[in-house]
């Protein structure tokens, strides 16, 4: 709800277990009041009485007031929101003055202020498909102006009261008749309350993604960025803040924030002087540039932002209700999803809604590499098939002159060599096996060794007679040039048009060089805009498509990425145990529905460390299953259990990808992890428990469940369907479930828990 008083022009945004405040001051600046959580069932709304406490009266300390949007010229000595620079006089110039070109000075007073219905930020998906949750949304928006300026900014606040979510973005008119240029632009300005200095968030390279980190902000700026067109290894753009000492996993106040961009971006904290905390999140200044010309909007995208006082886990939980609910597009009933059969039920097949679950995936990347033939994918597929598979995803190697990595990106026709009587054949073997097919593409990229290079050499970013980096011998494609994007549409259209391809899995192996292109600076908005594009054109063509967002691994993870995507490849690390950490911190934000985790091999491809069998389903299962190991080199008795595991999955997978996670025990404070995923009705439940490291001599602790029915009595069952254990809510909750009967909790097990 959104509520505003005339008479103090105090704005209230009701979220449903937390507000937000502004006032517009006697001057006409939007000022912030508050944000926190709110008693429950409280209707009252701020005054605006209650003013915080600024210094702003030393002559070294007056740009400390909590303005909304902050803008270069009102402040200048501290981290700013936008910074414009106009290039007009005034007419005439007051005697005397001399012309200080180019006016680097904005303020913005309120103008007027409406609440609409679905309105949409910048870059929001145009492919037109629903969200699982598409009921109305309010968006307040504040237009400010400058009083000299023609320059006016429309502060948008989208509100998703369920989760305590507000969306932010900002709308800039350039109201005059010369260009303006913008030399900084953040999608929003968050301020918190003094002394929230304690900051999570995660850090990572290639196939070492989300590892998890905490650290106390000092006075001053701490940023975490990444500069290249798109979200990152090395970091990404989420983060969650509290007081030191006042929050754990399920208690204390956390707030939290993400951006919904794939590009250059960056999200700093700022703690002054005064212990006052802000954030600024969106596009990365470096080479920043952006033209507002006569007449020109820009709308920014937004940054997702939230309070609640439940601990990291209630802050989690928020963003993956709202990914799931109101981010992740739904795909129309297609091949892509396989109707679920929910044994136990008494006999009863439910079939859900089409794109209800993420489908069990086969991928032959680690099984055939670069080796791939005709045979040995239909080979593959159908021991995927016979072990329960659902869709059968060929990877990198099947078009132009790509048989190992140097050559054939951006000739996106099937090679003949490989495939000599196209992909019909392949296709039709996977379908007629029960299964969807997908295709691995990496639209962006360029070999120098290419058909399209050799035509087209211009057409790699660059700067004319500089030198051409390449990173894994291939070049990023000019998406400032409308040629370019229309090509790679037309490429993968052709092949959509041509074959029945359900899944398409979209990578993007290397970061920026030169960034040279025919729209300068632009092109860092540019490119994303250039890939949300033709995501978008290809599923609004082709509705029954699905998306899998890849950057060698998890290089591309983000809210807007998720927008017209359905799952992200976490990591090209596919060991249990590495993957267990990079999970945990993936869960920080990101949803288990969208988290791919293939079971590869024993020996691991990428660590050389043996695992076993259960111990790879027990850590991939805890995300969307996928199957990587070369199932050409296992005998009977090893597909038997893959088989086996993939039927205990496909029981207990409504309750991964659609439940509420709890994160009983992190790898972070003990050496195992323990997770629950509960059904919102709290009928049903998965619990998860790997063991990293253990102690000889020390017992495992036993964690109390979250998120049951006291009242209720559970059974839980193995993968065998066997009852382990039958218990009421209440036990469940306060202690928790022990080891097997023979007294030892073993090193990791995955258990089906469900009300009888
Ligand atoms: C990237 C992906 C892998 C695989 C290879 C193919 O590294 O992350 O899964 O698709 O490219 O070249």
């Amino acid at each position: 709800m959104i509520h505003f008083n005339p008479d103090t022009r105090t704005f209230n945004l009701i979220l449903h277990s937390s507000v937000y405040a502004m006032q517009v001051d006697s001057k006409g600046r939007l000022v912030h009041l508050a944000w926190g959580p709110r008693p429950a069932g409280e209707n009252e709304v701020l005054s605006g009485r209650i003013r915080p406490t600024l210094s702003d009266h030393a002559s070294f300390e007056f740009q400390t007031r909590r303005d909304e949007l902050l803008t270069f010229g009102d402040t200048t000595t501290h981290e700013v929101t936008l910074k414009a620079s106009f290039a007009t006089l005034p007419d005439p110039l007051p005697d005397g003055d001399a012309p200080h070109l180019p006016i680097r000075d904005v303020r913005l007073r309120y103008v007027s202020h409406e609440i609409v219905i679905d309105a949409q930020p910048g870059l929001a998906p145009a492919h037109g498909l629903p969200t699982a949750n598409s009921d109305p949304r309010e968006t307040l928006r504040i237009t400010l102006a400058d009083p000299v300026q023609p320059l006016t900014v429309t502060l948008c606040y989208r509100l998703t009261p369920a989760q305590d979510i507000i969306e932010r973005w900002l709308e800039l008119a350039n109201t005059g008749d010369t260009p303006i240029e913008i030399e900084q632009l953040f999608f929003a300005a968050l301020h918190l309350p003094n002394g929230t200095t304690e900051l999570t968030s995660v850090s990572g390279a290639w196939a070492q993604e989300f590892q998890t980190q905490r650290e106390r902000l000092l006075i001053g700026r701490r940023v975490i960025e990444h500069r290249s067109l798109q979200t990152g290894h090395a970091a990404n753009p989420f983060f969650l803040l509290n007081r030191p000492g006042q929050t754990w996993e399920e208690l204390g106040t956390v707030y939290f924030g993400a951006l919904a961009y794939s590009g250059s971006w960056q999200l700093s904290f700022e703690q002054l002087h005064s212990t006052d905390v802000r954030v600024h999140g969106g596009y990365h200044p470096a080479d920043f540039a952006l033209t507002l010309a006569a007449g020109g909007l820009h709308k920014t995208p937004a940054l997702v932002c939230g309070v609640c006082d439940e601990g990291w886990g209630g802050a989690s939980r928020r963003l993956h209700g709202f990914t799931r609910e109101r981010i992740l597009p739904m795909a129309v009933a297609g091949l892509q999803t396989v109707p679920l059969e929910l044994h136990g039920t008494g006999g009863a097949v439910r079939t859900p809604a089409a794109a209800d679950y993420r489908p069990i995936l086969y991928n032959s990347w680690e099984a055939t590499y670069f080796g791939i033939t005709e045979q040995n994918q239909i080979e593959l597929a159908q021991k995927a098939a016979a072990i329960g598979v659902e869709l059968f995803c060929l990877d990198d190697g099947w078009f132009g002159g790509r048989r190992f990595d140097v050559a054939g990106l951006g000739d996106w026709i099937v090679s003949p060599d490989v495939f000599p009587n196209g992909l019909e054949p392949l296709i039709s073997e996977v379908n007629r096996l029960g299964m969807a097919f997908g295709l691995w593409v990496e639209p962006e990229m360029v070999n120098p060794d290419s058909d399209l290079y050799r035509a087209h050499p211009e057409w790699a970013l660059h700067f004319p007679g500089r030198p051409r980096t390449e990173a894994r011998c291939q070049l990023i494609l000019d998406f400032g040039r409308e040629e370019v994007v229309e090509y790679i549409f037309n490429a993968l259209d052709s092949l959509l048009a041509q074959y029945n391809i359900a899944f398409i899995k979209w990578d993007m192996n290397r970061n920026v060089s030169e960034p040279g292109s025919v729209v300068g600076k632009a092109i860092w908005q540019a490119h994303v805009a250039g890939v949300y594009g033709i995501m978008d054109r290809l599923r609004a063509k082709y509705p029954h498509l699905t998306i899998e967002s890849c950057s060698g691994g998890g290089g591309r993870i983000d809210l807007g990425i998720l927008g017209r995507t359905d799952q992200v490849w976490t990591s090209d690390n596919t060991d249990a145990l590495d993957r267990l950490r990079i999970q945990e911190g993936f869960s920080l934000a990101y949803p288990a529905r969208v988290m791919t985790a293939w079971v590869t091999h024993e020996k691991n491809h990428q660590t050389g460390r043996f695992h076993e069998l259960g111990t790879r389903f027990d850590v991939a299962m805890r995300g969307a299953l996928g199957i990587g190991a070369s199932l050409n080199g296992l005998d009977e008795a090893e597909l038997k259990e893959y088989a086996n595991y993939i039927a205990f999955y496909k029981r207990i997978r409504h309750i991964v990808q659609g439940g509420d996670l709890y994160r009983l025990e992190r790898l972070e404070e003990a050496d195992a992890s323990t997770i629950l995923y509960v059904l919102p009705d709290g009928s049903e439940a998965v619990y998860s428990v790997v063991v990293h490291s253990h102690k000889m001599g020390q017992f495992r602790r036993m964690v109390p469940l979250r998120g049951l029915i006291p009242s209720a009595t559970y059974e839980v069952l193995d993968r065998y369907q066997k009852v382990r254990l039958t218990a009421t809510g209440y036990e469940l909750m306060v202690q928790g479930i022990g080891g097997d009967e023979d007294g030892r909790s073993g090193y990791g097990r995955t258990l089906h828990i469900r009300s009888i």
